[in-house]
């Protein structure tokens, strides 16, 4: 079968194959963590700091081949699986099938065993970087100290991780001409000692004879004004969630503050989403690629506005940690106007239709929706016009800030 780890098992998965990792060979299992936890070693007694894990839900069994695929398709990785657990845990060796080319600045890749031999064992000062470097002094003193060259480890992995790699750039141009920079997508660990460790052993093996940690970053998001941000409609078909939200939409583009991207939802299925059905796996399909336009909107800043049903709470979850990755907030507004009163307004005949068993999988009368239990916002609009709706959410925007 055929597999695509996510964005910090591929970064796993280039240092397993490159070397850096040595002496490790595959994925851990259980046995492995237990002992990296319990002592900081393999079970087999080797030293090592942090755990190196791959989750793979599908149904796999001990001896199986599993093609690892990049997030554009490419084969990566060959991994024979040792174990599966019921979390999807799965442990077992694996060999490289094709040079990694996914993810920015692929140029400065480079494995362990090249640098090593381009640095013929003179002495090296390697600096792991996880932010930009403010102060190179202090880099330059110990390098003349230890008349040592200088490596820079710009450690990134998935997005936002280019801007340390140009911060690595940055800092090169103003030390020694021989600085080296070499990108290696290290995944931070959860313990900050672990993560301090792994570093470590990545800068030896890059042949690194002394290692200084760059400074943590600072991550100051902007003020919510200027921040990205999608507010996700949800609610059963006819509750008003499209009215509320082109209203919304007409509210901010009149006030002019704000750049703003509406998802018709028309528009999604006529067009992005056009041949899907309502079956559970198509209508998932429709939020993710909702959730994906919808996160490069907010990832430079602009304001998203979409209005699906979108019945499944572990999508809609999808959906925010899609927008939270790249620097975005996600305001979730439920429109909870209850089945009966969109049955009664009905404004597309459809519910009749549903009831008479002319539409399967209807929302709500043939088909689940999941109550959101984290709405930012619930607005029931039973009671209230659409103005009224307007308002409340525009409400939401300026006392969160978003909106001035
Ligand atoms: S979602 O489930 O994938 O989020 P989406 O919001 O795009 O659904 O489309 C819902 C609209 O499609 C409804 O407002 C209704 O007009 C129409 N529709 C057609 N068939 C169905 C169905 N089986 N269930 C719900 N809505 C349907």
């Amino acid at each position: 079968m055929e597999w695509t780890p996510d964005a910090r098992e591929l970064a796993d998965l280039e240092l397993l194959l490159s070397g850096a990792f040595e002496p490790l060979t595959g994925f851990l299992g259980h046995d492995d963590l237990h002992a990296v936890h319990e002592q900081g070693t393999l079970a087999d007694g080797t030293p090592w700091p942090a755990p190196v894990t791959l989750h793979l839900p599908a149904d796999v069994s001990p001896g199986d081949e599993v093609t690892l695929l990049d997030p554009e398709g490419l084969p990566l990785a060959a991994l024979t699986v040792s174990a599966h657990g019921p979390d999807g845990l799965t442990s077992g060796p694996v060999k490289g099938l094709g040079a990694p080319e996914h993810g920015p600045f692929a140029r400065l890749r480079r494995t362990p065993a090249e640098v090593r031999a381009e640095l013929g064992g003179r002495p090296t000062l390697a600096v792991t970087m996880r932010g930009p470097l403010d102060d190179l002094s202090e880099i330059v003193a110990t390098a003349k100290e230890l008349d040592a060259v200088i490596m820079l480890l710009p450690l990134s992995y998935g997005e936002p991780g280019p801007a340390v790699v140009r911060a690595a750039l940055r800092a090169k141009e103003k030390l020694p001409e021989d600085t080296i920079v070499v990108s290696v997508p290290l995944a931070p660990r959860d313990e900050p000692e672990i993560d301090l460790e792994l570093r470590e052993h990545v800068a030896t093996a890059y042949g690194a004879t002394e290692h200084l940690a760059g400074p943590d970053p600072v991550h100051i998001p902007g003020p919510p004004h200027r921040r990205g941000l999608l507010v996700f409609f949800t609610g059963l078909s006819g509750s008003g969630k499209s009215t509320i939200a082109r209203g919304l939409r007409d509210a901010l583009l009149e006030l002019g503050t704000r750049t703003v991207t509406y998802l018709d939802g028309d528009v999604v299925r006529h067009l992005l989403s056009k041949g899907l059905t309502f079956s559970k796996t198509d209508r998932d399909l429709n939020i993710r690629r909702i959730g994906f336009v919808a996160a490069e909107a907010a990832r430079h800043g602009g304001l998203a506005i979409c209005a699906p049903i979108a019945p499944y709470a572990a999508t809609r979850e999808e959906v925010r940690e899609m927008v939270e990755s790249v620097g975005a907030d996600f305001l979730l507004v439920h429109v909870a106007t209850p089945l009966e009163e969109c049955e009664r307004r009905d404004r597309k005949g459809l519910y009749a239709k549903a009831r008479a068993g002319l539409i399967p999988e209807f929302t709500g009368i043939s088909d689940p929706y999941e109550e959101p239990d984290d709405a930012d916002l619930v607005i029931d609009t039973t009671h209230i016009s659409i103005d009224t709706a307007v308002s409340q959410v525009l409400g939401a925007l300026k006392s969160g800030g978003w909106v001035r």
